[in-house]
This record gives structure tokens, sequence and C-alpha cells, in this order.
């Protein structure tokens, strides 16, 4: 091979290799949204969601969810309603099931925090005990002081055991009725130590892979199922109890329960999206509703204008609304993206620069792009999308927008709508390709005839599939995360047209996901990095700034016998990076010519993903049975000499001037 050190390219784009979050798989509640106590406030159409009376109810005369004055009528109207049963002689009380179960640590706190009200009889207070799997008290703590008042209570429960499948139980203490609402079991040790924070072994997995971008919301569920059961940001901030939950789009393909048991409680919502972009160093990209329903089900439309009659929240306004009874039109959809940049950028004085002030952070958010819908295609998408695009860049010019397309990875580069978009003069076209391993391979050149000077390409969402895509026997196999390392060196060859790119979807919770392969698995305690997930990061550590020509053997088509190359220089530790895909099952020996080097390094640093397996996965007993291993090498001269092993990917980093 000859890599051109003296004739750099494209400039790599600081935001490439990012990360694609969508709330499918436990994603968020169950995994990165650490709250331990499922349906919190009573608020999902199967109102005791997640909860138990204790002993079957022979305990209590009324077990029943109320909302005449609840604390917070308007957005949390529902509350949980007790009496003992009088001569009853076991304990009074409830349970919480959690997230198929509570993860907690030995030695670790838990904030418990819970509304009550007493009503007739004497139930002064509770106690609150973290059970393990055998019965066993884990923690426990007694709070008492109820009054005939709402009112809120706090503790700390410290675990004395490590246990991922805990429940939590309450008992009254005392006889009569009392009701209780948002009871909630947070751990205390959070990313940067936040009360509303996220699981930090998750967070840490994330910044391990310094990404430029983090994709949000999704995915399907910024489209919903049916209009009214799509993302609404503006229902996601503010006060942490007041956010309605909603059944989850991907609760229908759960694969687990019969019964619904998924929903958005929003407690991940757009201002902790924020903070969490901040927190790992990515840009934040947020997907919003260009007023179309998932094209996949309803395909419902808003109307466009502003025919809507009912109404939902208004540039100012805060109030939640309710989900069902929402009748939107397209005027909306294009104040919600005005309002979410404010809401991300505006001064502290602005409407909703204000709101993210009184969160808790008055320095803006420094918002640079939103993509206008999610895998949405065709004529309605455009009508839509003309003058959404037109109100955002007539206020906010310099926000790129990330237009999308509709998935087909076999298809034509674009439909008709995306080469609409590329007279639009769209910035981004956000394309998905979920497909088999050997697609990735044979699509290395995908971008090699991409039309210069119109839209870049975002490849929103990929990931090789071990089966069929939708198949529930994918697995993260070896095979497709090298099929994507293949692939991927051709994103990297086009840098010039391939800004931003993200596998997806991004985590799954080993007890309770609906989508596979996933780049991160995780239970209630741990988690681990798939294959795919190290590919990920060693293109993102690596990616270098500058692209570098690269001849291949004998002038050979880039993936020509499975060898698959690409090169960066890298111009703040100077050096050339070279990534190399040998997907063979023999010892690849390659004579690298770094051809118009002024001087080269002796010594040269490898990285390298190897496995006579294509099948190996890694597991939560396996975490790194296949992750990178270091190694250094001797230059000699002007040509590295290196040999490639069986079924690899290599990362080569040599200094050079
Ligand atoms: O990543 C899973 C789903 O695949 C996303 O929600 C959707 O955009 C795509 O169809």
């Amino acid at each position: 091979l000859t890599v051109q050190v003296n004739k750099p390219g494209a400039a790599v784009n600081k935001n490439m290799y990012g990360l694609f979050f969508e709330d499918i798989n436990f994603a968020a509640d169950g995994g990165l949204y650490p709250e331990l106590v499922k349906n919190k406030s009573f608020e999902t159409d199967a109102r005791l969601m997640g909860w138990r009376a204790l002993g079957g109810g022979a305990n209590l005369d009324t077990y029943a969810v109320r909302n005449e004055q609840g604390i917070n009528n308007q957005n949390n109207s529902h509350y949980l309603r007790l009496t003992t049963r009088n001569g009853a002689g076991g304990e009074a009380g409830i349970e919480n099931e959690g997230f198929r179960g509570m993860g907690v640590k030995q030695g670790s706190e838990y904030k418990l925090s819970f509304y009550a009200r007493r009503g007739a009889g004497d139930v002064g207070g509770l106690t609150a005990t973290i059970v393990g799997q055998r019965g066993e008290t884990l923690g426990q703590v007694a709070v008492s002081g109820f009054t005939n008042e709402w009112k809120q209570y706090t503790a700390v429960l410290k675990s004395t055991g490590t246990q991922n499948k805990a429940h939590l139980k309450l008992v009254l203490s005392g006889t009569g009725t009392v009701d209780l609402d948002v009871v909630s079991l947070f751990p205390k040790d959070t990313w940067n130590q936040r009360p509303n924070g996220l699981r930090t072994d998750l967070v840490q997995l994330l910044k391990d892979m310094k990404p430029g971008f983090l994709r949000f919301p999704g995915g399907c569920i910024v489209e919903g199922r049916t209009l009214s059961e799509r993302y609404q940001w503006k229902e996601t901030i503010g006060d942490v109890t007041a956010r309605l939950p909603m059944i989850n789009r991907w609760n229908m393909e759960f694969r687990h329960r019969s019964t619904p048991d998924y929903y958005q409680s929003f407690g991940l919502g757009f201002f902790e999206y924020f903070q969490l972009s901040e927190d790992i160093g990515a840009e934040p990209l947020p997907i919003l509703n260009v007023g179309m329903a998932c094209q996949y089900n309803s395909g419902e439309l808003a109307p466009m204008g502003t025919a809507s009659t009912k109404g939902g929240p208004n540039a100012g306004e805060t109030a939640p609304h309710n989900h069902a009874t929402d009748d939107p039109s397209l005027d909306m959809f294009i104040q919600d993206a005005l309002d979410l940049i404010e809401f991300a950028n505006g001064p502290v004085s602005s409407t909703w620069g204000a709101k993210r002030a009184a969160m808790g952070h008055p320095a803006p958010f420094n918002l640079k792009m939103i993509g206008v819908g999610n895998e949405q295609w065709g004529p309605q998408y455009l009508e839509r999308y003309v003058p959404f695009a037109k109100a955002v860049k007539a206020k906010y010019p310099n926000i790129d927008l990330v237009s999308s397309a509709g998935p087909s990875p076999d298809g034509e580069l674009f439909d008709t709508a995306s080469k609409r978009l590329g007279e639009l003069k769209a910035d981004y076209i956000d394309e998905h390709y979920y497909a088999k391993a050997d697609w990735f391979r044979a699509h290395a050149d995908r971008y090699d005839k991409y039309a210069r000077g119109g839209p870049k390409i975002f490849a929103g969402e990929y990931a090789a599939q071990s089966v069929n895509t939708g198949s529930p026997e994918n697995k993260n196999t070896w095979d497709c995360a090298i099929s994507e390392a293949a692939f991927m060196t051709g994103l990297e060859r086009n840098a010039d047209v391939v800004g931003m790119a993200s596998y997806a979807p991004l985590f799954a919770n080993v007890d309770a996901w609906q989508w596979t392969p996933d780049l991160i698995w995780f239970d209630n305690l741990n988690s681990y990095g798939s294959p795919s997930y190290y590919v990920q990061k060693l293109y993102a550590l690596n990616k270098g700034t500058k692209v570098l020509p690269v001849t291949m053997p004998g002038g050979a088509k880039n993936g020509t016998d499975n060898l698959f190359a690409s090169a960066v220089t890298d111009e703040p530790t100077g050096e050339v990076v070279v990534k190399l895909v040998n997907y063979s099952t023999s010892p690849r020996p390659v004579s690298i010519n770094l051809a118009g080097a002024k001087g080269l390094g002796k010594t040269g640093r490898a990285q390298t993903m190897a496995s006579d397996d294509l099948q190996t996965q890694n597991s939560l007993k396996e975490p790194k049975k296949l992750a990178p291993q270091e190694s250094t090498f001797a230059m000699k001269g002007s040509t590295l000499s290196y040999t490639l092993a069986p079924n690899s990917f290599t990362v080569l980093r040599v200094p050079a001037k």
C-alpha cells in the first residue's frame, strides 16, 4: 500500500463518530436514568404498574389510585390511597418491583423521597426497606411525622449488600388511611453527583468514546406511532415530578411481557440530554418531529399551517398538556423548534432561556444543529420540511439542519425527496442502513462517487445485522463489528462529504430489550461494550484531522481480496494513522510506503482487535473478550512492514513529519 503523507486532503469533521441515543431497550428508564422505582407517580395508564400490595392486599381495605386533591393537579393528579384493614395481623403496605428489579451496591447510599398525606386513623409514618432476592433486609429506614397536608419526606438508605434484583417495600406504621405520591429511590452516586443525575458506568462508556455529537431522543420515538404519542420536548423539562409519563413506542414490540410496562418517565428529558452532551464533550443534536407520525405505523400527518383548535404549549407556555387530546398543526411543530433553539442558546432574559437558567444552567448550551424529522421521506415530508426549514433558517441562519431520508440501504443513494433536499440546500442528509454484515463490506465504496458540493452525509443509524434486520436472533458478533470497521474506511476516506456517523441503537438492557444488535449492554449493576463499541471507539480516538490518500496493492480497489484501508494525519500529535481490516482467515503481511514523509519516528503503536472466530461476542461475564490490544513496532526507513492478524482490525500510528 502507499499512503501519500505529503498530500493531505479533506479535513475530518471534528464531530465525526458520535452517539445515537434512543429510549429503546430500557435505555433511559431502567438504564441511563437510574431512578429505581417504576411508575413513581401512578400516572401511567395502568396506574399500579410496577406496584403490588403486600400479602396480596390481605391487610388493606383500600389499595387504589385516586385523583382528587393530588400534589399537582394539572400534571400529577394521581396518587395512591392505602387504608389498613381492621384486625389484620400482618404488614400493611406496598412494594415496587423496579425495572426488572433494582440494582443496589454494598456501601452505596440511596435517597428515598415521597409525598404523604395522612387521612383518618393514626398512620404516622412508614418503614422503607430495600429487600434482597431471598427476602433479606439490605437497608431500612423509618420515616414519621405525617400530617393531613401533602408534604415531601426524604431519608437515606445504605445498602449492606450488592444485588441486581432487589426491590423496595413500604410498610405503614399505625392504622388508618394515608395517601402517597412520587415515591422515588435514587442512587446518590450519579454522574457528577447530580440529584437527578445519570448512571455512572454507562456515562463513562460514552465519554470514553470521545463522541463528536449526541443525537437524541431517537429514532422512532421522535415520531410516535400516532402524533399524540410523538416526543414533545417541552413536556420533558422543568420540575421532574411534573413530567407526565407516556407509553414508550417500543412497548408494543416487547418480547418479554404480555402487558404494557414500558413507559417514558421523561426523568431524562431535554435539559438532561443537553447536560449529558456537555459532560461528555459532544455536540448536542436534537431530532425534532416535523408533523409526521411514523410512516411504518399510522403515518398520521399534522395539517399545514395553524389549523389547530385544541392547541398545545405555545411560545412562553410551560404547562404540559394531555398527550391524548392534542391536535397539533405544522406551525406548532415549527414553533417548538424555534423555542428549542431559544431554550438551548437564548439569553436568560428570553422566555425559554429563562427556563434553562431556572433549571441551573444560565450559560447557553451552544446548540449548532437540529434534525428535521426521523427516517421520513416522500412528498409529505418535503411539503412540511420546506416551511420548517425556512422558518428556522430565517431566525437562526447559523443552525445546521439535518434532513431525513427513507431507509433504503440497497437502493440508490437518494430517494426523490433526498434529491430535492439537495436542491433545497439541506446541510446534512441523515441516512440509515441496517443490513447484513456482507453488505457493509460490499459497500465500503458507498460514498466514493457521491456528488460533491451538495448536502453532507450524516450516517445517523447503522449496524451490521448477524441474521436479519428486526430479527431477535441478531447478535453483536465480531463478524458484524469487523464488517462495520471495513465500511467505515469508506466513511473516513470520504470525509469531504461524510460529516457525522453513529451506530444504532446505543443501549440495551439484557433483561428488557426489543432490538438487537446494540452497542452497549447492561443489567442493573454492570455493563459492557460489544465488539462494535470498540470499533467505534477506535475510529473516534484515532480520527485524526485530515484524510491521506491510500493506494491499494497493485492499484486494486479498496476491499479487493478482503483488505480494507484508510489513513489520516493527526496534526496535533504529528502522527500518520493507518486503519486496516483483514477480513480473512490468514495472517496478511503488508508493506506500507509512507510516501513523501520528511521524517518518520523509529517506533510506531498498534491497536488491534482480532479473533479467529467471527462469532465471538462480549458479555457481562466476559466484557472484554474482544477489545483492542496495544503493542509497538519498529519502523525501518519509510516503509512500514506489519503482519495483520487473521480477521483483524488494526490501527497503526507512526510519528511523521
Ligand atoms: O434504531 C432503531 C430504530 O431503527 C430507530 O428508532 C429508527 O429510526 C430505525 O428504524
